[in-house]
């Protein structure tokens, strides 16, 4: 269970190319744009007024920066994985080298739940925007094939028609999908920029004020009426106040979920030991900036209350401007964000599949390579798997499992750094995570932290998820791993402990 893929394979797998192996075609600006692609969509133009509204108020700006800065600690340390192993599989390969095969196999397969089922709760929130533009054209699609059946409906029929095509497109090319990502990139920074400069002159400096409501909860402690452990588990908490900040900052890390799919794509970049830290960095960096100005301008448009229940807060709040003309450009610009987030994670996904199959964890079936040198049958698997839980399976249960399946990957690639640089601290590290072990550690502390704040039943699904990936590891993984079968041969190093 401990053995382990020793860097300088993984760095000479990295260099192949070829037949049989993934095209070097993506550009520093390529990886920040598949980067931004991931990032931005559900999370700021649906999440960003359910946190002002129930948590933050104004102050779900901060709640945006206070996300960021945990984010930026996972972020520094992929960023450093990223350019010294630049191998397809992100956090799986990493956990490879450094924490053993048996690892390394959970941390792929809880990958699925960011990747997989990011695509489908994103795609399934798609619907809904998709939903308001047919009605601009006055098509009306009956409410049960726009919901699954938990939600009122039968089916989710425009979720499982985006993310077939964009698995579709996926298996048509890298480059091809990389161009599509560009100019999806390119029109929702525009609509995001076009918001902030049109809805700035238009803010209303009553609707921050106060910035950060008060929570009554936090005056009762701080006059010592309340206990803090009463009130961490009374209703207050996480209403407003400081406490509602960082509930917001759970709440928006949703938002930046995505950074960490540019690592997926190392193998595909020209120069991934400059451009992995670039794309990584990059991307979260613009839209850490983004984001904080976008809902800043958000909450200044219209009062932070009226945002409670709104399935299109974005809308609501634009309405207040006087260019309520553009607000079908607006939905499309929506749209086109929320698109690029699915194909960006199904690319994610296959990438990841194809690099634990190449290892022999999984049948070689999931790295066969088309002629376009795309994984095809692993896009067509996670085609089925993705429109089956975008269609039937409500959107906020798909969102918990996709945090908690993301904080669990960051948690263990921080971990990964501290080991890494015990065991191989020679290794040629042409990005370094600064003040090791500072940063990994607050990178734990704030995404158990953020685990800690989701719901109990998203922490069983991930016991209840991670129980089937161990049988399939020991039925299946265990007795083909390359790895284990060089070991045994005397190839290799052998085992560590
Ligand atoms: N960060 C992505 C989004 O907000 C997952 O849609």
């Amino acid at each position: 269970m401990l053995f382990k893929k020793s860097i300088p394979t993984l760095i000479a797998e990295a260099a192949e190319s070829g037949e049989g192996t993934l095209k070097r075609t993506l550009s520093s600006g390529g990886l920040i744009a598949l980067g931004v692609g991931a990032i931005i969509g559900a999370g700021l133009f649906s999440l960003t007024g359910i946190a002002a509204a129930e948590n933050a108020g104004p102050a779900v700006t901060l709640s945006f920066m206070v996300a960021a800065i945990g984010c930026a600690f996972a972020g520094l340390c992929y960023a450093e994985f990223a350019a010294m192993i630049p191998v397809a599989g992100s956090a799986y390969t990493y956990s490879y080298a450094t924490l053993g095969e048996f690892v390394a196999w959970i941390i792929g397969w809880d990958l699925v739940l960011e990747y997989a089922l990011g695509a489908a709760t994103v795609a399934s929130s798609w619907s809904q925007y998709f939903n308001q533009l047919l009605l601009v054209f006055e098509i009306h699609l009956p409410e049960s094939l726009l919901h699954g059946p938990w939600e009122g409906g039968i089916v989710n029929i425009p979720a499982i028609v985006i993310v077939c095509l964009l698995s579709l497109l996926l298996i048509r090319g890298t480059q091809e999908s990389s161009l599509v990502n560009n100019i999806l990139v390119v029109v929702k920074v525009a609509v995001v920029l076009v918001f902030i400069a049109l809805g700035w002159s238009f803010i209303n400096p009553l609707n921050h004020d106060p910035f950060i409501p008060v929570n009554e909860g936090e005056e009762l402690v701080k006059s010592g009426q309340l206990g803090f452990f009463e009130f961490f588990k009374s209703d207050y908490f996480g209403h407003f106040g400081i406490s509602g900040i960082m509930r917001g900052a759970g709440v928006v890390f949703f938002a930046f979920i995505g950074f960490d799919a540019v690592s997926t794509a190392a193998q595909e970049a020209k120069n991934p030991q400059k451009g992995m830290p670039i794309g990584i960095i990059g991307s979260l960096l613009i839209c850490t900036l983004l984001y904080v100005l976008f809902s800043y301008v958000m909450t200044g448009l219209e009062n932070y209350t009226k945002y409670a229940g709104d399935a299109k807060p974005v809308a609501t709040a634009f309405a207040q401007t006087g260019y309520t003309f553009l607000n079908t450009a607006l939905i499309i610009a929506i749209l086109t964000g929320y698109t690029s987030v699915i194909l960006v994670m199904l690319l994610g996904q296959s990438r990841v599949f194809y690099t634990m199959s190449k290892d022999g964890l999984l049948p070689a079936f999931f790295s066969d390579l088309s002629k376009n040198q795309t994984p095809w049958k692993t896009n067509v698997v996670f085609m089925i798997f993705v429109s089956i839980f975008a269609g039937f399976v409500p959107v906020s249960d798909l969102g918990h499992m996709v945090s908690i399946g993301t904080l669990f990957a960051f948690v263990l690639v921080c971990i990964g750094i501290m080991v890494l640089r015990k065991t191989d601290p020679n290794i040629p590290r042409p990005f370094r995570t600064p003040l090791v072990p500072l940063v990994p550690i607050l990178g734990i502390v704030v995404c158990i932290a953020m685990m800690a704040s989701l719901p109990i039943e998203s922490w069983e699904r991930l016991a209840i998820w991670m129980a089937v990936g161990i049988v399939i590891y020991f039925a299946y993984g265990k007795q083909h791993s390359k790895i284990r079968a060089e070991v045994e041969k005397g190839k290799s190093s052998g085992p560590t402990l």
